[in-house]
């Protein structure tokens, strides 16, 4: 399991490349990604679901640049599960796990698309790496917890995006 994850993030890295901000990006939303699964342990073992589209639900966002010229949501959704799914494949992750991967990573700027505890962790680390970039981050505390419970299901993500900020 571990040494899946471990050559997934090695090709992360090599196909983000020099991009370290994304590398970084990545690497968070997987330390939440974990927090979360560890807080809330969903009982269908989908840990490595959850780590592994954490790793690379970004990933088709460079291939999306050169092609569109655009990070549009629905180039990176039409990028990243081809170039996963090799990764994923030379990981020697198996086809279900793998399947259920890609899913995520070509649906997960859609909060709609959302189906499952799975899903929902990486939707909530996600968002938690980016809260502090977003305007109602810095605004109106009750627009914020607004927007937080809103977005967050588990208890976990729920107290590490209110835990961003002081309550005013
Ligand atoms: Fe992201």
């Amino acid at each position: 399991m571990q040494n899946m994850l471990e050559k997934t993030i090695k090709e992360m890295n090599s196909i983000f490349g020099d991009d370290v901000k994304r590398i970084n990006h990545a690497m968070e939303v997987l330390k939440h990604s974990s927090a979360i699964y560890n807080g809330e342990s969903p009982e269908d073992g989908t840990r490595i679901i959850v780590e592994l589209a954490a790793v690379l639900h970004d990933i088709g966002i460079k291939q999306a640049e050169s092609r569109y010229n655009s990070t549009a949501p629905v180039y990176q959704h039409r990028e990243g599960p081809p170039l996963a799914k090799k990764v994923l494949e030379e990981a020697g992750v198996d086809e279900k796990t793998a399947s259920r991967v890609l899913y995520i990573i070509g649906n997960h700027h859609y909060r709609s698309k959302i189906d499952g505890p799975d899903f929902q962790i990486l939707w909530e680390a996600d968002l938690i790496t980016n809260l502090p970039e977003f305007p109602v981050f810095s605004g109106n505390y009750a627009k914020f917890e607004k927007m937080v419970n809103f977005n967050f299901k588990t208890r976990t993500g729920r107290e590490i995006a209110l835990s961003l900020r002081k309550r005013q």
